[in-house]
């Protein structure tokens, strides 16, 4: 017998010829929260950190997956892990804490203890008084393991689901960004060593995942970074012809400012990567031996990638963000700033102080966005007509990107991305 979905989302999500609309109820409703959580969340693969946050033996950080706790680990034998944080005996977590160093961790409650290759080490009175009987294997109570992991060039994913969709499909076309990014550094290499800022936003998760490439609202709801820069011709102008919004499948969509970079030429000082690192001489000249010169600035020149790999983890000028789920209407996201591996202490810490200028707390464009998205979910209380509309762009067209692939593609400006995240969302959301 096949499950029926238990909401009708083709009811919500209605995508007619040149007529695209989203319910306000997707943004709402705990069956729809509770179901996205079971089939884009626990099904499928998600982001859950960068091997660099625990770079040294006993590193570890508590994340979660979905609704799930888990724990990255790394062993004495330098491997990475993922652990579910629930301990084998009554289930307490078994970390508590966000970041850290240990060479194990104690369980709270009555003392298990675990390795950091999730090794059940000690178990307090085990033998002797009420102690266990000799067919009690320690062994077989170390934490359970998430089922699957994925990592590429040093981004971690993960799936609770031991089956589905292989990690290097579901990454997709996203791989060839994330090269990109990465190819940026000398070493061609990223790492994140920095820490994060944690952002708690009283609205629903999906608008952060529309919002990334989402490149109408940058003139009007950042109005004052735009007329910050507004004088500066190194910086690309957000209705530039030469900016391509694509539908790279799988729900990633691309905000692709390559060409538009790159056409500064000479000028393009690497402001408009949110940092004044990736035109540095040095930068370039280092890229320039591993790869050429002529490829090292063509990758200089185009900038960062800006790209959403659905469901949560963005990658973007001097960083990255993970999108974390609480509620139908509460959110976390993390913003992790990026330093260039073989570049200057001087290059990453420019790169560290653009990326809190713009993306801080107190910066000049994250706080806007995170208003919007209270707003928008205030706005979507008010349900006589409850729909969010996604008609712009329809002159869209199948257009190769800089690698030479066909994505369906609208200058910038459009709503091809939010249209094509809203369909691969249906798409997952009707599976049984
Ligand atoms: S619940 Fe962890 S030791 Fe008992
Ligand atoms: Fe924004």
């Amino acid at each position: 017998m096949t499950a029926r979905p238990s909401v009708d989302y083709n009811g919500l999500i209605s995508d007619e010829p040149s007529h695209f609309k989203v319910s306000g109820r997707l943004y709402h409703e705990p069956a729809v929260f509770d179901e996205e959580m079971d089939k884009i969340f626990h099904r499928g693969w998600v982001f859950v950190g960068h091997e660099t946050e625990v770079s040294k033996a006993g590193d570890f950080a508590t994340r979660m997956i979905g609704l799930q706790p888990v724990i990255m680990t790394r062993d004495k034998e330098d491997h990475l892990h993922m652990l579910m944080n629930r301990c084998r005996h009554r289930s307490a977590t078994v970390c508590q804490e966000e970041y850290g160093n240990a060479t194990s961790f104690q369980c709270p409650y009555h003392g298990w203890t675990y390795a950091s290759n999730g090794d059940l080490t000690r178990v307090p009175f085990r033998s002797g008084i009420a102690g266990y009987l000799d067919s009690f294997r320690q062994e077989d109570y170390g934490l359970a393991r998430v089922p699957r992991v994925g990592n590429y060039r040093g981004f971690i994913f993960a799936s609770l689901s031991p089956k589905g969709v292989p990690f290097e499909e579901y990454l997709g076309r996203a791989a060839e960004y994330i090269d990109r990014y990465c190819d940026m550094a000398p070493d061609g290499e990223i790492f994140s060593t920095a820490g994060r800022h944690r952002m708690l936003v009283q609205s629903n998760w999906k608008l952060q995942v529309e919002n990334l490439t989402d490149a109408y609202h940058v003139s009007f709801a950042h109005q004052s970074a735009i007329r910050r820069h507004d004088r500066d011709s190194s910086i690309v102008k957000v209705d530039d012809p030469r900016i391509y919004l694509r539908d790279i499948g799988g729900g990633h969509t691309v905000d692709d400012r390559f060409t538009g970079n790159r056409s500064l030429g000479e000028k393009a000082t690497g402001r408009h990567t949110g940092g004044m690192g990736t035109l540095e001489p040095s930068v370039v000249a280092a890229v320039g031996e591993r790869l050429g010169m002529k490829e090292a600035k063509r990758i200089a020149q185009g900038g960062p990638p800006h790209i959403m790999v659905f469901p949560n983890f963005m990658l973007l000028f001097n960083g990255y963000r993970m999108i974390q789920p609480v509620k139908p209407d509460l959110t976390y996201i993390y913003y992790y700033p990026t330093f260039l591996k073989g570049a200057s202490e001087e290059v990453n810490l420019s790169r560290l102080r653009a990326q809190e200028n713009a993306f801080g707390p107190g910066g000049f464009i994250n706080p806007d966005d995170m208003d919007i998205f209270t707003r928008i979910q205030r706005g979507t209380d008010a349900q006589v007509d409850d729909w969010s509309v996604l008609d712009r762009s329809y002159d869209e067209s199948m257009q190769t990107d800089e690698f030479g692939v066909p994505a369906l593609t609208s200058q910038n400006l459009g709503e091809t991305p939010q249209r094509a995240i809203w369909r691969h969302y249906k798409h997952v959301m009707m599976q049984s």
